[in-house]
Parts: structure tokens; sequence; C-alpha cells
């Protein structure tokens, strides 16, 4: 695509998510809920199988253009946003990327409408971080497998239809013997256990589950025997793009805001921006955004030219998410005691920024892939 394509699906996606999403953004997060008939907009405009070729029944985008989606939509409500990116990098990605065509003719239609949501069964309650020691077990039972155990901190598990789940058929202490699974969410034996009462992202579900003797036929499963850490770690490559999104679609929002109210705020005689100190507080948040855009664009374009993206796409979220979270205080600072308040919308871009420093790999681990990949020849 060429740049002004991108700019018309962000023209396009900027005016839905500033007409239909952000009016609604303060109640999808005092409610914890957003609207099933905002979801099924979401769907009818294609932003659910962004990147699913029309074959498949998807908008035949490429990954840039979803990033695009993610940003705009998270810059007028980032629960909204993750559903989005949940939904898209990990919960159709896989089938996407590992899927045979049976599944992908099976799934990804629905999946792309928005008629089913997905969702992404990795992390247990002993297994975040260290997921290669995760315990769920899938017993191979001749036509079918039983997979038991518990799965937390699940975005969209509330919602989904459609669970790509990860679990053991050897048990090894390691991520040796982990494959992966389509299964889906109305097989007996699947329970949403809770839904955790978070700091932001409010409107988003975050689910705990319980699989017991969820039975899955042995067609659903999804890549190679055995190979299922690998699906995990190349979904979460792509997924990471989808956080670094709505990350900068958080922060954009923050930076907006401070910049308006300081035109509208009188302090000493005049606007807070003939102040030089917030003068330079909006420079570093101009400055810290437009590079989080170039290093998901960068990644992106990566993804898309099938050029390997892990390190680019772990520099992507570590900035992205660190901007996220800086802006927002700053926004707040701006704002002062206003700031604080909900009265005003940079209180929930704070909370909302947090989670994009912990989900799909802490800052921490997004440090250890960089390190791992820019120091490669020393280890080889
Ligand atoms: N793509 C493909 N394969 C990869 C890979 C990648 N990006 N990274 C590693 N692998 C492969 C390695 O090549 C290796 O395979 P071989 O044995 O064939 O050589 C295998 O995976 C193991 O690699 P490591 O030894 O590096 O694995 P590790 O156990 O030391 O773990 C880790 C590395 C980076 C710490 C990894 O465990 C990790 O990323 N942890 C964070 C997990 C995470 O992001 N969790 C979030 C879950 S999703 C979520 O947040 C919920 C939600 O709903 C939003």
């Amino acid at each position: 695509m060429i740049l002004n394509d991108y700019q018309e699906i962000r023209d396009m996606v900027a005016k839905f998510a500033d007409t239909e999403v952000a009016p609604l953004a303060a109640s999808i997060d005092k409610n914890e809920k957003i609207p099933a008939d905002l979801v099924a907009k979401l769907g009818e405009n294609g932003f659910l199988g962004s990147y699913v070729p029309e074959e498949y029944g998807g908008a035949g985008m490429d990954y840039t253009s979803y990033s695009i989606i993610v940003e705009e939509i998270s810059r007028a409500c980032a629960s909204t946003g993750v559903l989005i990116s949940a939904h898209t990098s990990l919960g159709i990605y896989p089938i996407l990327a590992f899927g045979n065509e049976e599944q992908k003719k099976k799934f990804l239609p629905k999946l792309a409408s928005g008629e089913h949501i997905g969702c992404f069964c990795l992390s247990e309650p002993n297994a975040g971080t260290d997921a290669g020691s995760l315990t769920t077990y899938a017993e191979d039972k001749g036509d079918y497998y039983e997979i038991s155990g518990t799965k937390n901190f699940i975005t969209n598990g509330k919602e989904a239809n459609i669970a790509i789940v990860f679990a053991k058929t050897t048990k090894t202490p390691n991520y040796k013997g982990i494959s992966a699974f389509i299964v889906d969410t109305s097989t007996p034996g699947f329970q949403v256990m809770k839904c955790e009462d978070k700091l932001g992202i409010k409107g988003s579900s975050t689910a705990q589950i319980a699989f017991d003797k969820v039975k899955v036929p042995k067609e659903n499963l999804l890549g190679e025997y055995e190979k299922g850490f690998k699906i995990a770690m190349g979904t979460l490559d792509g997924g990471r793009i989808g956080i670094a999104s709505q990350a900068l679609g958080i922060a954009e929002a923050a930076f907006r805001y401070a910049k308006y109210y300081s035109n509208e705020r009188v302090q000493f005689g005049k606007p807070l921006h003939a102040l030089q100190a917030i003068q330079f507080i909006l420079a570093d948040m101009s400055t810290k955004i437009a590079a989080s855009r170039l290093l998901i664009w960068e990644a992106s374009r990566r993804k898309d030219e099938g050029v390997e993206y892990s390190l680019q796409s772990a520099q992507a979220k570590l900035f992205a998410a660190e901007t996220a979270m800086w802006v927002t205080t700053k926004a707040i600072q701006v704002l002062g005691g206003n700031g604080y308040t909900k009265e005003y919308p940079v209180e929930r871009y704070f909370r909302d920024a947090k989670i994009t420093e912990i989900y799909e790999g802490t800052s921490e681990i997004q440090r250890v892939v960089i390190a791992a990949n820019e120091l490669k020849e020393f280890n080889s």
C-alpha cells in the first residue's frame, strides 16, 4: 500500500472512533462493558477481520492498516482497542498463520465478521512470564483430546466463542510438549470462573477460565503436534504490535487533551501553553509519540513484507508502552488537580496505559527479547 491509502484508512477509522466510540468511552469504563451494538458496528466496518483475506470473509488489508485501526480506536477507548487487538492478533492470527485450509474455512469467516469473538489462552496462575511452564494438559483419548487446567488473565475470555488454547500433550517441566488447539467455548467443561476487577481497560473482560475435561476433536489441533510454544511466541510477536498501537492511541489521546487544556486554562493572566514548562512537556510528548509511531510502522512493514520482526515488535511495544505511561502521567500534571478527577478523561488514560507495560509480555520481557536479538552473534 502507499502512504495515501494509509491516510485514507486512518481518516475513515478516526471518523468512526470520534463519532461512534469516543462518546461511549466514559460509560464503557464506568459500566465495565462494551455495548454489543458497538461490537457489531466494529464487525460491520471490517475492523474485526481487517487483515483476514477476502476469501475467508475479511477486509483483506495489511498489518500496517490493522495497527492504524487499533491506534485510532484506542485513542477513543482503550478497552475497545484491546478487544480488537486480542481478537485479531491472538484469536485470528494463529489460525491464519498455522491453521490448515479446512480450519481456515471453518473458523475465519465468523471471526472476521465479528459474529464470533476470539481469545488466546496461554497464561496460567503459575505460568505467566514463564509461559513454557504451563500445566494445562490435553490427554489423547483416541478420537479426541480432553483438556483440563486453569487459564487466567484471558482478554475477551467472557465473550469469546473461539479460544486458542495451549496445553501440554506430554508432561514436561519446560516448553517442550506444548500443543495448540482451537476450542469452541460452548463445549461442556469450558467455564468462565471470574472476571478480574482491574485498574484500567475496565470495559475489556479479563477472565479466569477452568477447563474441566473439555473434549476437543482431533482435527482442532492447530499447527504441528508439540510445536505449540513456537506458535504462541510467533503469535505474540504480532500481538505486541497490536498492544504497541493501543498504547500509542492512549498516548495520543492524552497529548491532545493536554494540548487542548493548555489553551483553555488561564493562569497568571495567560493560557498555560504560554509557560515554557508546559511547552517543554508538550514537546517531549509529541516527540515520544512520533517515535512510537515510527517503531510501530517499521515492525508492521517488516511483518507485511515477511521479514523477521521479533526485535522490532518488542522495541515498538517497549517504547510505546513506556511512552503511554509517561505521557498520561504528564497529562495529569498539566491538568493539575483537575487531571486527578473523573471529570476529565486523562485519569482514565493513565489507568488504561499501565496494562500496556504488562500484558503480551512485560517491558522486562521485551528487553529480554531485544537483548537476545542484539547479542545473538555472541551466543551462537
Ligand atoms: N517465534 C518463534 N519461536 C520462538 C520465538 C519467536 N518469537 N521465541 C522463541 N521461540 C522458540 C525458540 O526458538 C525455542 O525453540 P527451539 O527449542 O526449537 O530452539 C523455543 O521457542 C524456546 O525459546 P526460549 O528458550 O527463548 O524460551 P524461554 O522459555 O526461555 O522463554 C520468553 C522466552 C521470552 C521469556 C517467553 O517465555 C516469553 O515471551 N514470555 C512472556 C509470555 C507472554 O508474553 N505472556 C503473555 C500472554 S498473552 C496475554 O497477555 C493475555 C491476553 O489475553 C492479552
